[in-house]
């Protein structure tokens, strides 16, 4: 029992090491393999004694029971906010001003670090181990959020280091890259879920999520730049505290920090970061100037809330002013209802933009956007318009705020809005914009691939009223195809062969085409391999559906839900009496990669779909997220926070030339 607990001990702390190594200086020193090991140790001691406190083991990065409400807790010390100014002539009368106070005429240090765009968060450590993670809240008052804060695997849970203090508070900032919000965004999107407006609210979404599990699954970063309360340690200057942050094993940006003499290094450090903007990871909002050494820092003191040994000089972003001419609500192929800003055509960073999404009725009410309002508009994470705030002063005179419609202006049924959600939905699975996105879904190329009937056909088909559901694209004849606009007997031949050719189809094919929500490519593949038959999928208890790899209560449910529809239910016969023949799942068991899962992520020098053909045709299985069963990442260049994670599970990572090595060297 005595040697279990040490050997228990010892294995939490070499986690805890190989964590840092891995995720805070991007330097492994053992293999994924013998990582897993450790984890898998790990695991079997805790399930030999559950007696044990593992509030700091490495296990609990998974998240756990969902919480009710965020618990209030007041900061020992408040946290300040810093006074930002928006050119670099502010940073000279900032230095005007610190001189000043200190009566010396000498050149000051400043330690100059960025700003960080995302959320600050204040690390509560006692005697090593961290005990509470608050928001910043109102500097005051915060909230509690440490189930979520522990899923961050670049956060240490307790210290390894020699001398360890009796408390010290860790404040820094939580913030998402932005090719993992981009990432993130996209899975949202194709589960029907909100999306962020851009990094920043992603990360404060994240950071205050009550079910710590879904937390657990998001990209969340942190870097360290302050402290609150500590007691057993000093320091002298704040480059010495950084670094000591770094020993702790807490991350900070210190090789993007430089000590600067004087205001013109200052001023010549903002236009460096300022170049280097765009290039960087995550989004940054300026740089923040802090009086280098603590101790003047203590002589100078606050003014106000802000402290007058630092200050934020933001950058300009790249924002431009624009007329919201019309809010539009787009249904989406889930019957989600998003508000869609139509705006005067705009340069923002060299792009045009016109459109804006605002995301829900949340969204335009935190920012009161209203049609006819002039607005600011910017590219947020650099890519996606993004509408910043309201021009108040130029809001015409009988403008009135919006509200999402209480009936979809389409189907004009009435929508339903889930209490506590902030989603709109049209729940009409017959309405027509639900019918036109499920339309351009089914026909789409990775499900019945029917490569002639394009968007616009299927909007004139809509609205013509010769199609209104999947079956009756099977029932279309060249007479009525003849009398559309812009259709001749040529295109018209070419529609016919190309619906006719998806005829045959796979179960996999036909399952994903359906658009069953939260049911994507992969979710299909394992459905059709699992069933084998449309009809016994039809029939499936959740039970079943449970036993089907990588699906859980909800996605069962939304599968049991959709062919508990009649009507929907109706249509799989239908489809079966115009011709469509169904075959089964053809895994190619004799394959080389028979038996062998992948997933892949960032861009391989091929199309990624020709990529997972090649794994499947020899007889490999995809993968949709990363777990332990995964058996091979395939990386290619930009990867996003799946590479972390897999390499912290232990799988082993691939790129594109070793995949055709892993096929070429066996057949
Ligand atoms: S220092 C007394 N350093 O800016 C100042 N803050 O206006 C304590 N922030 O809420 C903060 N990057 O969210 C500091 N490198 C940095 C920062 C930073 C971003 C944010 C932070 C804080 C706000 C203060």
């Amino acid at each position: 029992m005595k040697k279990d607990l040490a050997l228990y001990n010892k294995l939490k702390e070499d986690i805890a090491r190989h964590d840092y190594l891995y995720h805070v200086l991007d330097k492994p020193q053992i293999s994924d393999y013998e990582y897993d090991q450790l984890i898998t140790s790990l695991h079997e001691l805790e399930q030999k004694h559950p007696e044990w406190d593992r509030s700091n083991s490495p296990t609990q990065r998974v998240g756990g029971t969902p919480l009710e409400l965020f618990v209030k807790v007041p900061h020992r010390l408040p946290m300040l906010s810093l006074q930002n100014s928006y050119s670099p002539d502010d940073i000279f009368e900032f230095d005007q001003r610190v001189k000043k106070f200190l009566r010396d005429g000498k050149d000051v240090e400043y330690f100059c670090e960025l700003k960080f765009d995302g959320l600050a968060l204040e690390l509560i450590y006692q005697e090593g181990r961290l005990v509470q993670a608050i928001t910043r809240g109102d500097g005051f008052v915060g909230e509690d959020v440490t189930q979520n804060i522990k899923t961050i695997r670049s956060i240490p849970l307790s210290f390894s280091a020699k001398k360890i203090p009796s408390l010290i508070e860790i404040r820094g900032e939580v913030l998402i890259f932005k090719k993992d919000f981009a990432e993130l965004n996209a899975t949202q999107q194709e589960n029907g879920q909100i999306t962020f407006a851009n990094p920043r609210n992603a990360a404060a979404g994240t950071v205050r999520q009550l079910d710590s599990r879904i937390a657990a699954q998001r990209p969340l970063r942190f870097f360290a730049y302050a402290v609150g309360a500590v007691e057993g340690q000093a320091f002298s200057t704040q480059l010495e505290m950084e670094k000591y942050f770094n020993e702790l094993g807490v991350p900070t940006a210190l090789d993007l920090t430089k000590i600067c003499l004087g205001p013109q290094q200052v001023v010549d450090f903002y236009y460096d970061i300022e170049k280097r903007r765009s290039n960087l990871p995550f989004d940054i909002d300026g740089v923040v100037i802090k009086v280098n050494s603590l101790r003047l820092q203590e002589d100078l003191g606050l003014v106000a809330r802000s402290p007058r040994w630092a200050t934020a000089a933001k950058f300009k972003p790249e924002q431009a002013q624009s007329v919201v001419e019309k809010i539009n609500i787009q249904v989406g192929r889930t019957g989600a209802l998003t508000p869609v800003a139509i705006m005067k055509p705009v340069r923002v960073g060299g792009v045009t933009v016109t459109n804006a999404t605002l995301h829900n009725q949340e969204e335009i009410e935190r920012k009161d956007v209203r049609e006819g309002d002039t607005i600011i508009v910017q590219r947020a994470g650099d890519v996606i318009p993004e509408i910043v705030s309201v021009v108040l002063e130029k809001r015409p005179k009988d403008s009135k705020p919006f509200s999402m419609p209480s009936h979809c202006p389409t189907c004009h049924s009435k929508v339903h809005k889930v209490e506590g959600e902030v989603i709109t939905r049209c729940l009409n699975p017959f309405c027509d914009s639900v019918i036109k996105e499920s339309l351009k879904h089914f026909v789409s190329r990775r499900a019945m691939n029917i490569e002639k009937v394009g968007d616009r056909l299927i909007e004139t088909l809509v609205d013509q009223g010769l199609v209104k559901r999947f079956s009756d694209l099977y029932r279309l004849e060249s007479d009525s195809l003849l009398q559309l606009e812009r259709q001749g007997e040529k295109s018209v031949e070419n529609i016919l062969s190309s619906i006719n050719g998806s005829r045959q189809t796979t179960l996999a094919r036909l399952i994903h085409a359906l658009g069953i929500r939260f049911v994507g490519e992969q979710t299909a593949k394992h459905l059709a391999e699992h069933f084998l038959t449309i009809e016994r999928l039809a029939k499936a208890t959740t039970e079943d559906l449970l036993n089907v790899p990588e699906i859980g209560p909800k996605v069962a449910l939304s599968i049991q839900t959709w062919f508990a529809n009649p009507k929907l239910a109706k249509e799989v016969e239908e489809l079966q009496k115009l011709g469509v023949k169904i075959a089964g799942p053809q895994r190619s068991t004799s394959g080389v990669l028979s038996g062998v899962s992948f997933l892949i992520t960032g861009t391989l020098p091929v199309k990624r779909d020709e990529a997972k053909d090649l794994i499947e045709k020899n007889g490999g299985k995809i993968l949709s997220s990363v777990s332990s069963k995964l058996n091979y990442l395939v990386v290619g260049d930009d990867p996003g926070s799946k590479l972390d994670k897999a390499q912290s599970l232990g799988v082993k990572i691939i790129d594109w030339s070793d995949l055709q090595k892993l096929i070429n060297d066996q057949t």
